[in-house]
């Protein structure tokens, strides 16, 4: 009997919920390679898998390294895109609408950039993974121009699980998760905010890198899930 092994690349996945998928794909089953800009954060991140992972600097956000960077790979079987952007967060009244064009280039251009990239070697077979997040479907003010940007990922999911099929394209939408895209707030601060959002948040608790690992491990090894939008959020999305 021959055994299969496949072949996930995770963009984004020195850190937080990339990581996490990381940790939860790898497996005799499944071969898995971790990119992001930092050598160092891969370095640490790939000490922490026990080194069972292949490792890759590419910046997703430059069209030139991620070419480079897939054609270097070959063929390939999953891709799921957790690069991420902060971009757009605040009241509307004050919002620079220059971030809603700024977090579309940290965060859509640089996904879609990847899968366009990925195309010729990602297996038809296989599955695309977004990462979106669940300010693109509550009313919560504050998150008009991140929701705004994260809402394009939603919309272009299902068109591409038809345009590209037989490949499945799916994206997950995070609610609060305590990961590392916080850290642009103060401890304090962020732990206050954690507990606000624990507080709304019906199951009690904010997110874990590992829950929303767990969901975009389903949207990988389901092979009949396709065009779906994937809300981990701890019911937040309708109680915010
Ligand atoms: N945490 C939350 O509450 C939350 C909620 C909803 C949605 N999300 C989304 O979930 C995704 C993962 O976020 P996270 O919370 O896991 O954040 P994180 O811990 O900051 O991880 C982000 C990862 O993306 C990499 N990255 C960022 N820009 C990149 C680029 N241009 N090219 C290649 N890699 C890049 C980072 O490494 P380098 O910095 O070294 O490049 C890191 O590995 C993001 O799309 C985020 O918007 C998060």
């Amino acid at each position: 009997m021959t055994s299969t092994v496949e072949h996930t690349v995770i963009i984004g996945g020195s850190s937080g919920i990339g990581l996490a998928t990381a940790r939860k794909l790898l497996g005799p089953g499944m071969k898995v390679t971790i990119t992001g800009r930092s050598q160092d954060k891969l370095v640490s991140a790939w000490k922490s898998l026990g080194g069972a992972a292949d490792k890759a600097a590419s910046d997703a956000s430059k069209p030139d390294e991620v070419r480079q960077f897939f054609e270097r790979l070959g063929p390939f079987d999953h891709l799921v895109l957790a690069a991420s952007g902060g971009k757009g967060l605040g009241p509307f009244e004050t919002l620079d609408l220059a971030d809603i064009g700024g977090g579309v280039d940290e965060k859509v251009r640089p996904q879609l950039s990847c899968l366009q990239a990925a195309l010729p070697t990602l297996n038809k077979s296989g599955s695309v993974t977004f990462i979106s997040a669940v300010s693109a479907q509550v009313a919560m003010p504050g998150v008009a121009g991140i929701g705004a940007i994260n809402g394009m990922l939603l919309t272009v999911a299902p068109i591409l699980a038809v345009e590209l099929k037989p490949l499945r394209v799916n994206v997950v939408a995070p609610g609060v998760i305590d990961t590392p895209w916080w850290d642009f707030l103060p401890n304090d601060q962020r732990q206050a905010v954690f507990a606000e959002y624990a507080g709304k948040t019906p199951v009690g608790r904010i997110g874990r890198a590992e829950d929303v690992a767990s969901a975009i491990a389903f949207l990988v090894s389901n092979g009949f899930m396709t065009g779906q939008v994937l809300t981990c959020d701890g019911g937040l999305r309708f109680a915010a």
